[in-house]
């Protein structure tokens, strides 16, 4: 199937049905890292089989795992207990979690590697990770510009540090505990605010003993080098940050009520729900359940009247890829909706401030853009754009769903990057009774 250049989403009736949300990213990525620094077979259920895991699998395999694909959402990966000197360029993609990851591992092992990304990868800061791993001992060498992708990086004879973080972030937090695995000593990492855990939890599920302490309005997690991994079955839920946009466009869409089995509900992922909570959305919980150590539940949404909310800025680690869908849905709430103190945002797979406040702008929504954040007033949605995505897909999955709610029919360019996260989404969405199609 060739991918169309744009899709367009129409004005679309009543939203039902249930439906499950594609396997987490973060979790995907992490159960394929883990699965080859460990020794054994690791069985993972539920991966996403999207383009940006696709290419950690890859990763993983040419640092010597095996990976074997068993089915849909079914792969196993033979961890020989750690990373052997693959022998081309790591291409990751358009994926941050991905190298940030995996120039974590890397770092630990006595190897030289090339790593690259696509155009959009290229752009992103890399010394947030490359700074504390060159503290621990690893050699970097940039071959484009500085702080960008292409780099080759040189493992190897790592000692612990102590780092202190500015933002949280789980990609850097997660690339230190990676790299203090193989590293003499112990190493710690605080975070202001604490930020998504799943490095930590599978680590603890491969074996390992990682210590997690309150430290201020954050946490400290420490880890002592040394430690082996043994390959354990992973089984991956559904991502939250997938299962926003079919039951954003429930809550937005009058009539609707979509079910998204399987969700899950980490606290450190859920600051969406939280969030539509406070707006007022008619938003349930059912079949609250463990699996694969997160706890997941079937989320319901019915389409609610939204009001305007200001979004408290420590809130952010826990839906940092949320803001995005959560202007969406602003743009028909009453009254002005607040976030702030989102400046990452800036430094995702796009400026994420600026292309939804342009985006929403061209539909008619008021947006106030700020350096670090953006105030989205909601009212009657026009539409009636053509939106800019620049390769980034929640940019392009946020507009679809403003379009199914808005006067006139709303296209976004580039869509064949939805599938970094979410292949299926316009089978997914259109099931439910969405109108989205190629322009
Ligand atoms: C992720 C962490 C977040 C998030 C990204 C996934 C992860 O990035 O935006 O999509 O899996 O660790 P930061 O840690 O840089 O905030």
């Amino acid at each position: 199937m060739t991918t169309p250049s744009h899709l367009t989403a129409r004005r679309a009736s009543a939203l039902t049905g249930v439906v499950s949300a594609p396997g987490d990213k973060s979790m995907s990525h992490r159960a394929l890292i883990l699965g080859a620094m460990a020794t054994g077979v690791t069985d993972i259920d539920g991966l996403l089989e999207g383009d940006d895991v696709l290419a950690t699998a890859r990763a993983v395999e040419a640092f010597g795992a095996g990976v074997e694909r068993l089915g849909q959402g079914r792969w196993r990966v033979t961890g020989h207990g750690g990373f052997r000197q693959p022998a081309g360029v790591i291409d990751c993609g358009n994926a941050g979690t991905g190298v940030r990851l995996l120039m974590g591992a890397a770092a630990g092992y006595p190897i030289t590697v090339t790593f690259d990304g696509d155009a959009s990868l290229r752009k992103r800061p890399m010394k947030r990770v490359t700074g504390p791993l060159a503290r621990m001992g690893a050699r970097f060498e940039w071959l484009g510009e500085e702080d960008r992708l292409p780099l080759t990086l040189t493992g190897g004879g790592l000692s612990a540090i102590d780092h202190v973080q500015s933002v949280a972030s789980a990609q850097i937090k997660s690339a230190i505990l990676l790299a203090g695995l193989n590293a003499n000593g112990v190493t710690t990492v605080a975070e202001p605010e604490p930020s998504r855990d799943h490095t930590e939890r599978m680590l603890c599920a491969f074996g390992a003993e990682v210590g997690v302490l309150p430290d201020g309005a954050g946490w400290r997690v420490t880890l002592t080098g040394g430690q082996p991994l043994t390959a354990t079955p992973v089984s991956v839920p559904g991502d939250p940050s997938s299962a926003a946009f079919p039951l954003a466009a429930a809550l937005i869409i009058p009539g609707s009520q979509v079910t998204v089995e399987s969700v899950m509900l980490n606290p450190l992922r859920t600051g969406l729900f939280e969030t539509w909570r406070e707006m007022g959305a008619d938003l349930t919980v059912a079949n609250r359940r463990m699996a694969g150590g997160e706890e997941v539940g079937d989320v319901t949404a019915r389409h609610s009247a939204l009001t305007g909310v200001v979004v408290p800025p420590d809130r952010a680690a826990s839906m940092i890829d949320e803001y995005p869908i959560l202007a969406a849905t602003a743009a028909f709430a009453s009254g002005a909706t607040v976030m702030r103190g989102i400046g990452e945002m800036r430094v995702k797979e796009s400026d994420r401030i600026a292309l939804m406040a342009a985006g929403l702008q061209a539909c008619g929504v008021a947006v106030e853009e700020e350096p670090e954040g953006f105030t989205v007033t909601g009212g009657p949605v026009r539409g009636g754009a053509t939106v800019i995505t620049h390769g980034d897909h929640r940019i392009a999955m946020s507009h679809l769903i403003l379009g199914l709610a808005a006067a006139e029919q709303v296209t976004v360019d580039e869509p064949g990057m939805i599938a970094t996260s979410f292949p299926g989404f316009v089978e997914l969405m259109r099931g439910l009774g969405g109108d989205i199609a190629s322009a």
